[in-house]
């Protein structure tokens, strides 16, 4: 791990939800892990805290309190927390806390407290770099949580839809007046590719070019087609991945 405050930070965030996220976040987490990086996942989207259920942990018992005062520093529930590790993954999730279907009705403010809580007060241990699942939206307190913790950059993920461009462009404006890097954008569940022919058939009716994030000057990294079951392979994410690496790299000259 390098110096207090450098480590490399990667947020993957979007103006909304169910765009791919959580999905994209874990397949950078693994592929990072698989190219024999440290890493560690965290799942701060306390809405809907997915990437246990991804990575195929599950708790079934309801926490006993989810309180922010179990989590204070030195507070009566300890102040470090263990990461769960999935082949190799040291994951740190909000899920955790919580039993399957139950719900936080925490406010922005408390989600960028507890956002605070999982990346200082989780053991780590020698990771070399966080990528950290946002929830929906972007906001400058929560980035500012961020680059306290380390240095961050950011991957938005989209569909080809108006809404969720309009939307990540107002996240691509937080994240702009806070100087936070974007290093790219992958465009998902674009297309369905017909298994039997190969036809490919667009998913969403196009936003115009010029309210995209790309004429935003956010570098397309990928495109990914739907595909049942929603797997990401390494090839889909390479150039995101080159991206992210050559983020980690730049924090260990
Ligand atoms: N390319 C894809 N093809 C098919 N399903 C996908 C794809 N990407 C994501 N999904 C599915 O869409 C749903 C929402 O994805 P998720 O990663 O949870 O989005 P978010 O974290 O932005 O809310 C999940 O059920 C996920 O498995
Ligand atoms: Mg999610």
């Amino acid at each position: 791990m390098g110096g207090p405050g450098e480590l490399p930070i990667i947020a993957v965030g979007s103006g909304k939800g169910g765009v791919g996220k959580s999905s994209v976040a874990v397949a950078i987490a693994r592929e990072l892990v698989r190219g024999g990086r440290k890493t560690g996942l965290v799942d701060a989207d306390i809405s809907g805290p997915d990437v246990p259920r991804m990575l195929g942990l599950r708790r079934d018992v309801p926490a006993r309190s989810v309180t922010l005062t179990g989590w204070a520093p030195g507070g009566r529930g300890g102040s470090r927390h263990e990461a769960m590790e999935v082949d190799g993954l040291k994951v740190a999730s909000a899920g955790f806390l919580m039993a399957g279907n139950q719900a936080l009705a925490f406010g922005s403010d408390l989600g960028d407290l507890l956002l605070g809580r999982l990346l200082k007060e989780t053991d780590w241990g020698d990771v070399e770099a966080l990528v950290v699942d946002l929830p929906p939206g972007i906001s400058v307190s929560q980035q500012g949580v961020l680059s306290g913790a380390g240095r961050v950059a950011a991957i938005l993920v989209v569909t080809p839809a108006e809404v969720s461009h309009l939307d990540t462009g107002r996240a691509l404006t937080a994240l702009r007046g806070v100087r936070t890097p974007v290093l790219g954008g992958v465009e998902n569940m674009a297309y369905f590719e017909c298994p039997c022919c190969g036809e490919k058939t667009e998913l969403h009716a196009p936003a115009p070019e010029e309210r995209t994030i790309w004429a935003g000057g956010v570098e397309r990294l990928a495109r990914l087609p739907f595909r049942p079951g929603g797997t990401m392979t390494a090839a889909d994410l390479a150039p995101a991945l080159d991206a992210v690496t050559a983020h980690i790299d730049a924090a260990f000259p």
